[in-house]
């Protein structure tokens, strides 16, 4: 078995201002495997596949809320392969059952393992250990960012989507941006909505695509991870308006950004503009967790 194709369709998100909002919902591809991961994982887990079919065996890398340590999971267990998730932080292994991503990791199958945050920045001495003691699994880079999942976002691309001015998404470790851009026409802008605060974004961006008609937009409200009321209250808005959810992390800021942007008039009149849904949405439920330990009177709906 194999990770099928999936088409995804583009709905238009109704605006009171002079340009065209759309949204491709990647995050329809299945609840859990959802958006840009499933297409990072693609050529991944399916060429892994085709070399390996007897004992397949996948290990990757995430935080304790990390939606690509639910993707690869749930590819574990819709493939039926064994899976080792390596995550960041000892003081986890007496409470994982707690953290709704890493519990729902477990029950897909996945093994945890539990590493010190010292031990975990040093992914190339990890890597190699797992590779010794695992020498025929895939080992996924943590985010899944490779020339692969690069690839594979090529599949989030169509005839469709050449039609718009803006391709929108919103960037972490920088691998979808980098596949939309890739395949992206010259006269398109592609814009990264950036979460996390990373000066060599840009640089691992071009690199990876030798393509320059993009920017990135700081979009990290405060911080990677940081969810201000504000934050809150746009996605439970965004949701009663258009009847679509977001996460807080990544969709949610990005989306805030896009209408500010719009109010701002950032986007030429009648532009055509196309934001990516990445998914992500298992971290709901670990955000408000969060926002509950914090206090916080507000819930994300
Ligand atoms: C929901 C969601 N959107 C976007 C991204 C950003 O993807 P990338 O790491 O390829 O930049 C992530 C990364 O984890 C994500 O979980």
């Amino acid at each position: 078995m194999k990770l099928p194709e999936i088409h995804i369709p583009i709905i238009e998100l109704p605006v009171n201002n002079n340009v065209k909002l759309f949204m491709k919902r990647e995050d329809l591809i299945d609840s859990q495997i959802s958006g840009n991961k499933y297409w990072k994982l693609f050529f991944n887990i399916n060429n892994y596949l085709e070399k390996n079919p007897e004992n397949p065996f996948i290990i990757t890398f995430g935080g304790a809320f990390s939606n690509h340590i639910a993707a690869v999971s749930s590819v574990g267990k819709m493939l039926n392969i064994p899976s080792l998730g390596i995550i960041r932080g000892e003081e986890l292994q007496d409470k994982w059952r707690d953290n709704p991503t890493l519990a729902f990791a477990n029950q897909n199958g996945m093994n945890l393992r539990f590493v010190t945050r010292e031990e975990y920045r040093d992914k190339e001495k990890l890597t190699q250990s797992l590779q010794k003691e695992f020498p025929d699994a895939l080992i996924v880079p943590e985010g899944g960012t490779n020339e692969d999942a690069v690839n594979g976002v090529k599949m989030m691309l169509n005839d469709e989507t050449k039609d718009f001015d803006y391709l929108c998404t919103a960037v972490g470790t920088g691998g979808t941006i980098a596949g939309i851009l890739k395949f992206s026409e010259d006269n398109q802008k592609v814009i990264g909505f950036t979460v996390v605060n990373d000066s060599s974004l840009e640089n691992t961006i071009s690199e990876l695509t030798l393509k320059q008609n993009f920017d990135l937009i700081d979009s990290s409200f405060g911080g990677y991870g940081k969810i201000k009321d504000e934050n809150i209250r746009f996605i439970n808005d965004f949701k009663e308006r258009y009847g679509i959810p977001l996460e807080p992390i990544y969709t949610g800021k990005m989306m805030q950004k896009v209408f500010e942007l719009i109010e701002e008039g950032y986007f030429p009149e009648n532009s055509k503009i196309l934001c990516f849904h990445t998914g992500g949405l298992q971290g709901i439920e670990g955000a408000n967790l969060l926002l509950q330990k914090q206090n916080r009177n507000l819930i994300i709906k």
